[in-house]
């Protein structure tokens, strides 16, 4: 089998590119760098990558590549590639959300219906259900993104969709939350929080700190996409969430546990676009894919602490 891996130097896609390697696939991973925040790490995430004979790796965007000639002979296509973050997404920063998680992904759904593949998975986000109070999330809830980010990210989910109805693209989404463990993005709050007690600073916390996410882990989400090949339906939506719903107060208190001492935390206004809960109702990936979350928080964080303690050192050295 050879799998499209888009998105491959980024925190999740670099993950899901071992997986499949470790699987027996043979992996062709497409990134192009994207400047959101330094290609230092991204190479780092991909180097053993590089060195293995099963792995190829194409630097361009998906929006310039020729596509047809990307998915010669691939079978799978996981879709990763997106420009991520919510605070970044308004004003003229619409035009990157929009040229790489809609445009891009229209893309190559077009370029599939040339060269079909068995099964495109789509990672999509909770994003997309915006500032629900009607908890737990659930697929078949109408989605109501409150920022820039969401909008596209739905935008692209329905387009997996459309292509699929009037095409036959055998398109899935997964719906991920919040998505933590090493690698993880350097906006991202738990890496924000171990690199600032790492180097004895204050915490920045947008909000009060009472706002809760179902923190998923990497493992959880890599395992979520296998799943979604082997036995996703096309055109279906999944919630692929962790199962640890906690608030980020409750986090703090894990990681200075982790940290063995006490933490300074900044209380900051909260941020245009925050959710303030996310919670996702997994009875339908439980029962159709048969997803499982394996990884505590407390057991995630650790992992997530150690890459950042590396990262931090060779920074600094
Ligand atoms: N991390 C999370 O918590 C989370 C939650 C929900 C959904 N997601 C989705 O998961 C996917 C991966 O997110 P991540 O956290 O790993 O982000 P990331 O930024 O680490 O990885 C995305 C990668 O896509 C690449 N990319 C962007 N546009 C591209 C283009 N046009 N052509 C080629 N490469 C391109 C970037 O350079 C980057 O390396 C994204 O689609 C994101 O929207 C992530």
């Amino acid at each position: 089998m050879k799998s499209l891996v888009t998105g491959a130097a980024g925190f999740i896609g670099s993950h899901l590119c071992e997986y499949l390697i470790e699987k027996g696939f043979e992996v062709v991973g497409i990134d192009n760098f994207m400047d959101y925040y330094p290609r230092s790490i991204k190479e780092a995430s991909i180097a053993d990558l590089r060195k293995h004979q099963n792995f190829e790796f194409v630097e361009a965007s998906l929006v310039q590549v020729d596509l047809t000639k990307l998915l010669d002979g691939v079978d799978v296509v996981f879709h990763q590639a997106a420009q991520a973050g919510v605070r970044a997404s308004w004003g003229q920063n619409f035009k990157i959300y929009s040229d790489n998680n809609i445009v891009a992904t229209q893309m190559l759904l077009e370029a599939c219906r040339e060269r079909p593949v068995n099964k495109f998975v789509y990672a999509s986000s909770s994003s997309v259900y915006g500032d629900t109070r009607d908890l737990p999330m659930r697929e078949s809830s109408l989605p109501c993104p409150v920022s820039p980010y969401g909008v596209s990210k739905l935008a692209a989910e329905h387009l997996c969709f459309l292509y699929c109805k009037n095409f036959g693209i055998p398109a899935v989404s997964l719906r991920y939350f919040t998505v933590y463990g090493a690698r993880q993005r350097p906006d991202m709050a738990f890496h924000r929080f171990f690199t600032w007690a790492l180097q004895d600073k204050p915490l920045k916390v947008y909000g009060d700190g009472e706002q809760s996410r179902d923190f998923t882990h990497v493992d959880d989400i890599v395992e979520a996409n296998w799943l979604a090949l082997e036995k996703a339906l096309p055109g279906e939506v999944f919630n692929i969430g962790g199962g640890s719903r906690i608030t980020l107060n409750g986090v703090i208190e894990i990681i200075k546990e982790i940290a063995g001492r006490e933490l300074e935390i900044d209380y900051q206004a909260k941020q245009k676009g925050d959710v303030r809960h996310t919670m996702a109702d997994m009875t339908k990936a439980k029962e159709k894919l048969g997803y499982k979350p394996k990884v505590l928080i407390q057991e995630g964080l650790l992992t997530e602490y150690e890459w950042i303690r590396d990262l931090v050192e060779w920074s600094s050295s």
